[in-house]
């Protein structure tokens, strides 16, 4: 038998517009597969009068409304943002409707009290659509690896940033120009700093660690680093070291308790296979006990990926109501400690603006010595004014990197410590 379930949208943009579409062109076939008959009922935006090829009656700009219209019941928010996104999803929950949303903000923040909210309602509350995209990511991770002891969720999890650098290390261009070409391409958050600063993967990383270890972790408790002192120099001095600079998200179980989770440009060897994640690609590895690493690759940004996963939930919370059922859901967090950077360990490559004139190698060696972080390799560029060294340490401490850097800092031969990347990958 047949069933039919009316979805409400809450927000018709980027990715909301082609999930609307998708539902509309695949409703023969989602019909044929599961047996429900997917509708749209109503779709709030905050601005009916923009062109959209919707039904003028569909349109509203209370969005109250669609979560409180009985003809909605399931209710898909792709408005983003904390508020109102936030509260419009907990009263649909309070009030029994399953919940699918794309905002990774929300689920980052409020996600922990939005489970318990549809634990209660015995409603679902998914996000697939959230990290990676269109890559299925949240479900193999909570469902099919729910067995596996998951040590390292590492990856390129925001498509913007990725671009950014693809584009910069391929042709050199400026990060003002690509970035205005990735908002362009719906790739790019309503405030694009979300992405060149680090947010966004930083909300992603917060749901990955969160879901790989049975946790709880709040997007602020991400040590973020975002992209904007990365330059085309430092691009171009990687290649010639042999690596590529990526965007990387970082979620680790350290020391059988607690788990780190860090968003930050790295330096990989160009033979890495994240090295080759390019453009608005996304890619993340998860490595487990017992199966070992598996890398999850596709497009992590744009209308259509994310609209195919944001389906791919409606289909799943639709089918999960007419069945009487519920999803799988996350079991109680076991609510492991999230450890500080500076206690992280890492290679770190450095790029040092220095005067040239004997003894500057010996008192650079010094700083280096003096708080036991060792040098792999240095290369002296330029002289006179224009004297430049750069260095890849081995592994170090972040805390004893932070104090090699102020000491640096304070010696006359040291004009500016012009760059400091993290170098990740060498022993993957
Ligand atoms: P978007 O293009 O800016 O669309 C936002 C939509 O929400 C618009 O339709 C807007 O109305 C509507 N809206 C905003 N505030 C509203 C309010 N107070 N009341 C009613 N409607 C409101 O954003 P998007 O790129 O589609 O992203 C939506 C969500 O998906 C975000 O959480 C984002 O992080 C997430 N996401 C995006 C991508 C991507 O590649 N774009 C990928 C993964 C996840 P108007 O149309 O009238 O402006
Ligand atoms: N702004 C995000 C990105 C969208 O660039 O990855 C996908 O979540």
């Amino acid at each position: 038998v047949v069933q039919q379930v009316k979805v409400g949208f809450l927000g018709c943009g980027t990715v909301g517009s082609e999930a609307v579409r998708i539902l509309r062109d695949r409703s023969d076939a989602i019909r044929r597969y599961t047996g429900v008959d997917l509708g749209v009922a109503r779709v709030a935006v905050r601005d009916p009068g923009k062109d959209r090829d919707l039904p003028s009656d569909w349109l509203t700009t209370d969005a109250e409304s669609v979560v409180a219209d009985p003809e909605v019941a399931v209710v898909v928010e792709l408005m983003g943002g904390l508020d109102p996104a936030g509260e419009l999803v907990a009263a649909a929950l309070r009030s029994g409707k399953p919940v699918v949303t794309a905002n990774k903000e929300l689920v980052s923040k409020r996600g922990g009290e939005l489970l318990d909210l549809a634990e209660k309602a015995n409603v679902d509350f998914l996000f697939e659509a959230a990290v990676g995209g269109g890559i299925p990511l949240i479900r193999p991770i909570a469902e099919s690896l729910a067995g596996e002891d998951i040590r390292r969720v590492m990856g390129i999890v925001n498509g913007t940033t990725n671009y950014i650098l693809t584009r910069m290390t391929e042709e050199g261009g400026s990060f003002d120009d690509i970035l205005a070409d990735a908002q362009r391409l719906g790739y790019a958050e309503a405030d694009p700093s979300a992405d060149v600063d680090g947010h966004d993967a930083a909300q992603k990383a917060a749901i990955l660690a969160s879901l790989a270890f049975g946790t709880r972790v709040h997007a602020d408790d991400v040590f973020t680093e975002g992209i904007r002192g990365v330059s085309g120099e430092d691009i171009e001095m990687a290649r010639r070291l042999g690596y590529v600079v990526k965007p990387l998200a970082v979620c680790e179980f350290v020391d059988g308790d607690e788990v780190s989770v860090r968003v930050h440009p790295a330096m990989l060897p160009d033979t890495h296979p994240l090295a080759n994640v390019r453009l608005s690609m996304n890619a993340v590895f998860v490595e487990g006990t017992s199966a070992g690493e598996q890398m999850f690759y596709g497009a992590g940004a744009g209308g259509g990926p994310t609209a195919i996963a944001v389906v791919g939930d409606i289909v799943d919370a639709a089918r999960n109501l007419v069945q009487g059922a519920r999803g799988p859901h996350m079991s109680r967090p076991a609510l492991h400690p999230v450890r500080d950077i500076t206690r992280i360990d890492n290679e770190f490559y450095l790029r040092l603006e220095v005067v040239d004139r004997p003894g500057v190698l010996a008192a650079l060696a010094g700083a280096f010595g003096d708080n036991g972080v060792s040098i792999k390799s240095l290369i002296q560029e330029g002289h006179g004014d224009d004297a430049e060294i750069v260095l890849v340490t081995h592994t170090c401490a972040e805390s004893d990197m932070r104090e090699t850097l102020v000491e640096l800092a304070s010696l006359d031969s040291v004009e500016e410590v012009a760059a400091v990347i993290r170098v990740l990958g060498e022993d993957e």
